[in-house]
């Protein structure tokens, strides 16, 4: 009797040490991945996050929530938008399998470099891939979409995405391929990359959309600036399977279901519209 409720305390005191630990600090996504998941009628899917948890809460009552579709007929076209500018620096980097995808997450003194938006510099924390995309363009979905999470140091997040369509090799995962396969062989959670050049992730984009929204994960937090490349990249079916197998989730997706727009606008920015 005694014996076991020593346990049972000890077991809680590790339980809550652990997820005092695995949950992120401030307003980033949570990283322990069996806290919520994307099937559909489960008791933690997506129409269900913003219940799991007070802090949650913007998940099922936001009024600005992310993805959404993204529809022509609503652009305003904005001159002012201009060409994003970015000072990345090589930053040491950790893949880490979080249970619903694969974040590569970078670390060390030079992680806090990143990009300016309206005078606000925007640092780069981490970058992860959605399977199939969360965002579309007039309906359509893609069949990959690759989120790079900045914050600013007083807290704002910025999201800067990539769609990918089928066809060449993507040369960035394909950089990361012995690493991915680690953690799909061993299941071990994480793996040191090494130095990492964020400008590898080819990121200079002409054409974008840009619009308000949140997190696309819990805890959802709105305010969120997304910017959304136009131009795509292609990956193969081989670099899609090793992504998705890697995450070892039983699940075919990690794409949370559209959101509610609520008359936000979305603007485009290209800059063929000076002429
Ligand atoms: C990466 O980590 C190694 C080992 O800790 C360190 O020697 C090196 O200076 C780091 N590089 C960068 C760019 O932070
Ligand atoms: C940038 O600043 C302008 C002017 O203050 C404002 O209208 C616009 O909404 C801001 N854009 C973003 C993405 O914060």
């Amino acid at each position: 009797m005694k014996i076991s409720s020593i346990g049972c305390v000890l077991f809680l005191i590790i339980f809550t040490s652990i997820t005092i630990v695995s949950s992120s600090p401030g307003h980033g996504e949570v990283e322990d991945e069996t806290e919520f998941n994307y099937e559909k009628e489960g008791d933690k899917g997506p129409s269900k996050w913003g219940t799991l948890k007070p802090e949650w809460a913007m998940c099922g009552k936001g009024k600005m929530q992310s993805p959404i579709d993204l529809w022509d007929k609503r652009f305003l076209l904005d001159p002012n938008l201009g060409y994003l500018r970015s000072n990345y620096l090589p930053s040491n980097a950790t893949l880490k399998n979080r249970g619903h995808d694969i974040m590569l997450k970078f670390e060390g003194v030079n992680a806090g470099r990143g990009i300016t938006i309206n005078d606000t510099e925007y640092q780069l924390q981490q970058l992860h891939w959605h399977s199939p995309s969360e965002h579309t363009i007039n309906g359509k979905r893609f069949f990959l979409e690759e989120h790079m999470v900045h914050e600013s140091k007083d807290g704002r997040i910025t999201v800067v995405a990539f769609f990918y369509k089928l066809g060449r090799l993507d040369p960035f995962l394909f950089s990361l391929e012995r690493q991915l396969k680690r953690i799909t062989d061993t299941h071990e959670s994480e793996e040191y990359v090494g130095v990492i050049d964020p400008i590898r992730v080819d990121f200079e984009s002409k054409h974008y959309y840009r619009y308000i929204g949140s997190l696309t994960s819990p805890p959802c937090s709105e305010n969120v600036i997304w910017t959304i490349s136009k131009e795509m990249k292609t990956v193969t079916l081989k670099q899609l399977d090793l992504l998705r197998v890697s995450v070892h989730d039983q699940s075919n997706t990690n794409a949370r279901p559209l959101q509610r727009k609520n008359e936000r606008p979305v603007a485009f920015y290209t800059p063929t519209w000076h002429m």
